[in-house]
């Protein structure tokens, strides 16, 4: 089945105001009366995701890079899924390797959160993948299935269909070292397929699955080309609104 690609800028802990208004200044240039096919969208830090909201007609998805599973609460220092659909948030990036490893997120904590997000009828950017010393040792599919199944567990059927994946190798994050498009393929193929054990084939074929790693406008064809790749998380590459743009189809 024919999916739409979906292609996220990832901007981590990048950019204040000003340097988000200038980029959306040269981005709506380089968009206007473009026609881009694929869902596209940034996942700004919170104090700058009431920026994005453009316009009604604008297609770019408000992204958030972390929520609490919480509605409310005494939660120092975080944020609920309630204050950012106040600022037009359709996606939340979940379980991102860096918080993982520098903010102790756990599978379990995961799972929480792609729980509420679904009951908040947000859709989730789950990510999976395997540091460098697990995908020399062939471990590669064994953490990444581990990583699915304790994050979905639990997680009904019908909500699946509009999970996003991404796969983000972590040898591969800002390191300039790109799994080849067939590497990443062969993954992502793995992937959906082990959607399709847990749930079943056809939900398997409706979810999206993200590439993620040092993406650039020069490579992202290749990638994109590969039948289980939907689309890319990327992050050096989206700082920038001219190669944000050209990473669009
Ligand atoms: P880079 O594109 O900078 O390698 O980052 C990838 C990433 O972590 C996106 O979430």
């Amino acid at each position: 089945m024919e999916r739409k690609k979906i292609i996220i800028g990832n901007w981590k802990m990048y950019k204040n105001i000003d340097e988000t208004k200038d980029f959306l200044n040269g981005f709506n240039k380089l968009i206007k009366n473009k026609n881009i096919k694929c869902d596209y969208g940034i996942a700004a830090s919170f104090t700058n995701l009431s920026l994005l909201k453009i316009d009604k007609s604008s297609a770019l998805l408000i992204v958030a890079q972390n929520c609490h599973y919480q509605n409310e609460g005494a939660y120092t220092g975080e944020i609920s899924i309630k204050m950012l659909k106040d600022m037009a948030v359709s996606h939340v990036i979940i379980g991102h390797s860096e918080r993982r490893m520098y903010f102790n997120e756990v599978d379990e904590t995961i799972n929480k959160k792609l729980q509420s997000l679904f009951n908040a009828n947000m859709v989730p950017i789950l990510c999976c993948g395997e540091t460098l010393v697990q995908y020399e040792n062939k471990e590669t599919n064994n953490v990444i299935k581990k990583q699915i199944k304790l994050a979905l567990a639990n997680i009904k059927a019908e909500n699946i269909a509009k999970l996003v994946i991404a796969y983000e190798p972590i040898w591969a994050i800002g390191t300039g070292k790109t799994a080849t498009a067939q590497q990443a393929q062969t993954v992502c193929k793995m992937i959906r397929e082990f959607i399709s054990e847990l749930y079943n084939k056809n939900i398997a074929e409706q979810v999206r699955i993200q590439y993620g790693g040092s993406v650039k406008p020069d490579n992202i064809k290749l990638i994109l080309a590969e039948p289980d790749i939907d689309g890319a998380l990327v992050g050096g590459a989206s700082l920038m609104p001219q190669s944000f743009f050209d990473l669009l189809i």
